[in-house]
């Protein structure tokens, strides 16, 4: 398996994620979530908004983009963050301390708030030749290595199905170190390990073209 690419991605990121981590540090200390603001849009303002936009569409290509998210998958990501299920590295620095205070009612809030924000649209690859070897493995899966489709669960175009997320409208870098963590067991999620486990980084690298597009 061929491993640099990711790997440069990821030295990359880090060093992104430390300024990132200082600003967090800042954030929650000016802005401790409120357990008893319940309007979900003062809470965003106040403790989302600083890396997730007032929008859902994130100030960090390694932070999310909330924006058209499915709202069953919000919750179960913020319980999970809550209870210290989702445990990389970004999910301790970035979200375990924040996720701590909120209550039920403020974590269907802002669920409900960012999943009717517009969700980002994609944009033309400058690679076709890639796209359309992501667009194969998307619609078909290869069933001879026993990777299943994206499109069962992650819909068509990306938009999510059920309480499975939205992946399309996603900055490109957190796409990938999610996968990249998935596979190598850091986010821990038996669905996306067995999926990931057998795709190289070039097979992730078409996925990330194709689904930009969407
Ligand atoms: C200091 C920056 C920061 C703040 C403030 C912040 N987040 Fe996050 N959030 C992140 C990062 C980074 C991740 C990705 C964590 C990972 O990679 O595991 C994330 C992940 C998430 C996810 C999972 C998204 C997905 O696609 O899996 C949700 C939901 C979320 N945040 C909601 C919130 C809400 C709601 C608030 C406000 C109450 C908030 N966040 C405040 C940085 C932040
Ligand atoms: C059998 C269902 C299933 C299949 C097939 C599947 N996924 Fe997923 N995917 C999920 C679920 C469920 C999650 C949320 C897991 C969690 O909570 O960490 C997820 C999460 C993700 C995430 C992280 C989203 C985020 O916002 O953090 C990405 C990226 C992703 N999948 C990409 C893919 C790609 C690309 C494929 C095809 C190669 C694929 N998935 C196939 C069910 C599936």
């Amino acid at each position: 398996m061929r491993r640099p690419a990711v790997t440069s991605l990821i030295v990359a990121a880090i060093a992104l994620a430390s300024t990132a981590v200082r600003d967090a540090q800042a954030a929650t200390l000016v802005v401790p979530p409120d357990p008893s603001a319940l309007n979900a849009t003062q809470l965003v303002s106040n403790a989302c908004s600083r890396c997730h936009g007032f929008h859902g569409v994130s100030t960090s290509p390694l932070f999310p983009n909330l924006a058209g998210q499915i709202p069953g998958y919000i919750e179960t990501e913020l319980r999970l963050f809550r209870q210290r299920g989702r445990s990389d590295p970004h999910a301790r620095a970035f979200m375990w301390g924040i996720a701590r205070a909120l209550t039920d009612e403020q974590i269907k809030g802002v669920a409900l708030y960012f999943s009717t924000q517009p969700p980002v649209a994609g944009k033309g690859s400058s690679n076709p030749a890639l796209a359309d070897k992501g667009k194969l493995l998307y619609e078909n899966g290869a069933p001879e290595r026993d990777i299943e489709a994206c499109t069962v669960c992650h819909g068509h175009n990306g938009e999510g199905v059920n309480t499975q997320p939205r992946i399309a409208g996603q900055h490109r870098d957190y796409f990938v170190l999610e996968m990249d963590q998935y596979r190598s067991g850091l986010r821990e999620n038996k669905v996306m390990h067995h999926v990931t486990e057998k795709l190289t980084d070039d097979e992730i690298a078409a996925l990330v073209e194709y689904i930009s597009t969407k």
